[in-house]
């Protein structure tokens, strides 16, 4: 989960990485009354989740309350790279002496920890890389070790940070690790650090990415998802713990195993052309031991997008045989009668594997008049396909 800024040196701050002060606003009145609070020259930033805000408009100065109101107003509702702003940050603006840029990240290709630092920072970090990566120190982290005051000088001299500014970088780096090993992050990313005309070292910007997986950790990480950009439909998958994701189509798809789900949207796109361009309405991987009550919240979901106007439940039966897959549609439909909720769309049922016969027996036996079960996955395709394209 990508962060906003303001929430990434709300981290920051709480590993004692020094920042500048700073609180968000969703209205122009609220900018004021920030900028007010703050007292002197503040930058109004736009907070979305991509690079670049500064480049396009989205990072202005204000010298008095009025002016942040002015600026907010330009601001809120901009739209940067497909990312609309809903909120701004108002910071204290600061002199800038010189800009460094650091970050901690997980290099997966060498399946190790990164540290990056360039004392040439304020340019574009990819365009670095490319045009003079001799600027740009990588100096890998030993994850037992972590990064202890000697990684944090040898990552600073790698970079060339001078002795004006050495210690105070050795001691950030130290708290940017803090912030990426205790709060479970991907990414720590400081563009711009800056040195202030009075000497001292701050982060301007930051970007964090934490890591999901761990997020059983982190309780207070729940607080920092932005409900705002989540599809309310996949917000509830997620709150269901189902793998979801949608897109806009009319066959809903419901399969076990990603790869499966994949080769589902294939075929069903494929069989979809002769119907006019039928498209599948979403992703959805139930996993390997579904139980009823997975099946019963994946059918639920799909059903309650109104672009949907078939269902596709393709499954191979392999650990958790056919039978109690097919078990677990029979209750998931009556656990949807029982919701207030029954079955109003078409459902397409395909089932191979272990146990197909008796978990196909188990279906036509059930004999619920909006389900029917095709034997191969192609005719199973073209047949819900068929449904959508009709209903
Ligand atoms: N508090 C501040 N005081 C003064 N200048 C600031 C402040 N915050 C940001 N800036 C200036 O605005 C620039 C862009 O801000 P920032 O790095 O936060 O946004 P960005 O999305 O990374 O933008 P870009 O990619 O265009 O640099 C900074 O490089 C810095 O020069
Ligand atoms: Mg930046």
């Amino acid at each position: 989960m990508d962060l906003f800024e303001y929430q990434a040196k709300d981290l920051f701050a709480a590993h004692g990485v020094p920042t500048l002060p700073g609180e968000v606003a969703a209205t122009p009145e609220q900018a004021r009354e920030i900028a007010a609070r703050l007292g002197g020259a503040v930058v109004v930033k736009a907070q979305v989740k991509t690079g670049g805000r500064g480049k396009a408009g989205g990072v202005k100065l204000a010298s008095t309350p009025d002016e942040a109101q002015a600026r907010a107003r330009d601001i809120l509702g901009m739209d940067i790279k497909g990312h609309t702003v809903h909120r701004v940050l108002i910071a204290t603006a600061s002199d800038i002496e010189t800009e460094y840029y650091v970050s901690f990240l997980l290099d997966r290709s060498n399946r190790t920890y990164l540290a990056m630092a360039s004392v040439e920072g304020g340019m574009e970090i990819e365009q670095l890389a490319v045009e003079r990566p001799e600027a740009l120190a990588k100096v890998g982290i030993d994850a037992l070790v972590g990064v202890d005051a000697a990684k944090a000088a040898e990552i600073a001299d790698a970079a060339g940070f001078g002795p004006d500014v050495r210690d105070q970088v050795v001691a950030i780096l130290q708290q940017l690790w803090t912030v990426f090993t205790e709060e479970d992050a991907t990414l720590v990313e400081v563009n711009p650090l800056v040195k202030t005309p009075d000497g001292r070292v701050v982060a301007l910007d930051g970007k964090v990415t934490l890591d999901e997986n761990a997020g059983f950790r982190h309780p207070g990480h729940a607080d920092l998802v932005d409900r705002d950009a989540a599809d309310p439909l996949e917000q509830r998958a997620k709150d269901k713990d189902l793998n979801y994701v949608k897109l806009h189509g009319a066959v809903g798809i419901i399969g076990n195993g990603a790869g499966l789900v994949m080769s589902t949207l294939d075929v069903v796109a494929y069989a979809g052309e002769e119907f006019g361009g039928v498209k599948p309405a979403n992703f959805l991987d139930i996993g390997g031991g579904a139980s009823a009550q997975v099946m019963a919240d994946g059918l639920e979901i799909i059903l309650s997008d109104p672009e949907v106007k078939s269902v596709f439940v393709n499954v191979f039966g392999g650990i958790t045989a056919c039978d109690a897959v097919a078990n677990g549609i029979v209750q998931a439909l009556d656990l949807l009668a029982g919701m207030g909720e029954p079955l109003t769309k078409p459902l397409v049922v395909r089932l191979d594997g272990n146990n197909a016969d008796e978990g196909r027996r188990i279906l036509a036996e059930a004999a619920h008049e909006l389900a029917e079960l095709v034997d191969t996955m192609d005719g199973a395709a073209r047949r819900v396909a068929e449904l959508a394209a009709a209903n």
